[in-house]
C-alpha cells in the first residue's frame, strides 16, 4: 500500500509504546505502518465516521486492534498510552484534545494548519510539548510529542516551536514560512501588516 512520508515518519515515533490509539485513524494507514514495521503490538483504530473505521478494518484485519466510532476521546474505554490526533485542523485538534483523558498518556500531534493556535493551546491547557518534528512532504509539516505538564512559551516559541527553532532542518521550513509572510503583506491593510512584521521578524531572526 502506497503510504506518504508523512505517514511513514508518525509510524516511526510509535516505536516503544504498547498500545496506541489513533484517532481519526481513516483508512488506518499509520497503525498498519505501525505494525508492519514491528513497532507496536496492540492498537485502538477510532474515527468518528463508520465508512473510513471500515476501510481501516479491511487493511488492518492480521492486527490486534479495537475499533471504536467515537467523537474524539469520548467512546474511548480502553487505556492507552500514546494517542495519535494528526491530519486534522489546529481547532479540531484542540477540541479533541479538550475532553482527553487525565493520566500519564502521550500524544503525537499534527494539525495541517495553524501550529501556533496549537501552541497556544496546549500552553494554557496543562500540556508541554517535550519533542518537534518537521518534514517535508510537498508540504512542511510540524508534528509535535506532547505530554501532561507546565509549559511557558513566549512569542518566538509559539512560532518557531521550542525545541524545533534549536533543529537545522526547521530553517527551509522557517525560509519558506517568511516568503509567505512577504506574499500576503503586500496586500495587507495598515494594522495587518504590523503583525505581519513582527512575525516575518521572527522567522527571518532564526533562518541566520
Ligand atoms: C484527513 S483524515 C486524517 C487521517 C489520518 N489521521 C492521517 O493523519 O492521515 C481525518 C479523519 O479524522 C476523522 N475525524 C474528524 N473529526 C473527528 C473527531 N471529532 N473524532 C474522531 N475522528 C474525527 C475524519 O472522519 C477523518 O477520517
Amino acid at each position: 500500500m502506497a503510504r506518504s512520508k508523512r505517514i511513514e515518519f508518525l509510524a516511526d515515533l510509535t516505536r516503544g509504546y504498547n498500545k496506541v490509539l489513533d484517532i481519526g485513524t481513516d483508512h488506518g494507514l499509520v497503525l498498519s505502518s505501525a505494525f508492519e514495521k514491528g513497532y507496536i503490538k496492540s492498537a485502538i483504530a477510532s474515527d468518528l465516521r463508520e465508512k473510513p473505521l471500515n476501510q481501516a478494518k479491511k487493511n488492518l484485519r492480521k492486527y490486534p486492534i479495537s475499533y471504536v466510532i467515537s467523537d474524539g476521546f469520548s467512546d474511548i474505554k480502553e487505556e492507552f498510552d500514546l494517542a495519535i490526533i494528526a491530519g486534522m485542523g489546529a481547532y479540531l485538534i484542540t477540541n479533541i484534545l479538550d475532553h482527553a483523558p487525565s493520566g500519564h498518556h502521550e500524544y503525537l500531534l499534527q494539525a495541517n494548519d495553524k501550529i501556533e493556535i496549537l501552541r497556544t493551546y496546549l500552553m494554557n491547557n496543562g500540556f508541554s510539548i517535550v519533542d518537534e518534528f518537521i518534514i517535508h512532504d510537498r508540504f512542511y509539516y510540524v508534528i509535535l510529542k506532547v505530554i501532561r505538564g507546565k509549559m511557558i512559551l513566549n512569542e518566538d516559541d509559539i512560532l518557531l516551536g521550542p525545541i524545533l527553532k534549536s533543529k537545522p532542518e526547521a530553517k527551509p521550513y522557517y525560509q519558506r514560512k517568511a516568503r509567505q509572510i512577504e506574499k500576503i503583506m503586500v496586500n495587507a491593510d495598515e494594522k495587518r501588516v504590523e503583525s505581519l512584521k513582527k512575525m516575518h521578524k521572527i522567522y527571518k531572526n532564526h533562518i541566520l
